[in-house]
């Protein structure tokens, strides 16, 4: 069966660092509390005027560079965002434009947290399918753009990041082998975003009182995430007839440690089986799972041959998983 190969990834965050030692001296925290409850040690935050396309063409470039095709033969951009540049036109044209891309179809996925796992079935799908050779799929968020920097339940846990994976059709068994692909929309009040778009326009009577910014319930998120993210890993695992204990990395949405350990620990995994980096980037949203790819392979704890778990949730709510042959 032919199947989408990951042939290059590429990665960028903003250089400027957030440290939990700046927040406490922003708004009544801890370094101690962040730590604990969410092993978070520091964020990348994007500076005025820097917005997702930026990151996203930087990680774009490096993963067409690094998969050695021209951007040229691209057939197609998708890029999981929920912070893109703007309403429209899509951030995934904006780097097709950036990167030259000058034959490929582009659209966004607004999958969340979940961005990466969303825009990497579709990309995935087309691959497979013969509807594309060549494929970028990109995750990206800005969501320090979008919190409110009084709400110290959510300011402390988000960070700016993006990557990117070029796919190629590949031979044997390598490349992505199954995707479960998961939502419920009933749980949209637990994450969400409100203000500028159709339901309570910029400016509009009925976006009066309503807070321009990111909105959590974190206990019920935290108790959804644990659940969720061990169901979708059993899944797409039986589907393939493979078992946890066949997976040589598990690379879990960088959301929060707890929440991660909680579903290796459902999977029966040792921690040499991880990939954690969410204590120097706090939770990234789309650019999670792209970015701790990347730093995997740099690190050489990704080597060709191994069986790759991707699992994420977000805002929807979605969820969903990867099992990807390296
Ligand atoms: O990609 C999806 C994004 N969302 C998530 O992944 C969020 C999932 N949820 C979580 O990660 C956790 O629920 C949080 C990290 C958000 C919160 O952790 P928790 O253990 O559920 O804490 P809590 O919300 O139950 O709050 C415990 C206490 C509260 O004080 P009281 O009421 O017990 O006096 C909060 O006011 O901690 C307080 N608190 C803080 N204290 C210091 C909340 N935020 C902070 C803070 N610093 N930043």
């Amino acid at each position: 069966m032919r199947r989408a190969v990951l042939a290059g990834l590429g990665h960028c965050v903003p250089d400027k660092v957030l440290s939990n030692a700046h927040l406490e001296a922003m708004m009544d925290t801890s370094d101690e509390w962040i730590r604990q409850r969410t092993g978070i040690c520091e964020r990348r935050i994007s500076v005025p005027g820097q917005a997702a396309s930026d990151l996203a063409i930087v990680a774009a470039r490096e993963a067409v560079e690094r998969a050695g095709v021209a951007a040229e033969s691209l057939d197609l951009v998708v890029c999981g965002t929920v912070t893109g540049d703007m309403p429209f036109p899509s951030t995934a044209c904006f780097v097709q434009a950036g990167i030259g891309a000058t034959k490929a179809g582009a659209f966004d996925v607004g999958a969340a947290c979940a961005g990466f796992i969303y825009s990497l079935a579709i990309g995935s799908a087309f691959v497979e399918s013969g509807q594309a050779e060549t494929v970028l799929v990109i995750g990206v968020d800005v969501l320090t753009k979008f919190v409110d920097w009084g709400d110290r339940s959510t300011a402390v846990l988000f960070g700016d990041g993006a990557g990117a994976a070029v796919l190629r059709p590949g031979e044997g068994d390598r490349g992505v082998i199954k995707t479960v692909l998961l939502s419920d929309g009933n749980g949209a009040p637990h994450i969400d975003f409100q203000v500028g778009g159709s339901r309570y326009p910029h400016g509009s009577p009925e976006a009066q009182g309503r807070r321009p910014a990111v909105a959590m319930n974190g206990a019920e998120v935290y108790r959804f995430a644990v659940r969720a993210m061990g169901d979708a890993c059993l899944r797409v695992l039986a589907e393939a007839g493979l078992q946890p204990s066949d997976v040589d990395l598990f690379v879990p949405h960088q959301a929060n440690l707890r929440i991660i350990r909680a579903s290796q620990e459902r999977l029966g995994l040792t921690d040499d089986r991880v990939f954690v980096n969410v204590q120097h980037y706090g939770n990234t949203s789309g650019g999670s799972i792209p970015l701790a790819l990347y730093e995997a392979e740099r690190s050489g704890r990704l080597k060709p041959g191994a069986l790759v778990l991707t699992v994420g949730f977000g805002a929807g709510l979605v969820w969903g998983a990867n099992l990807i042959r390296w």
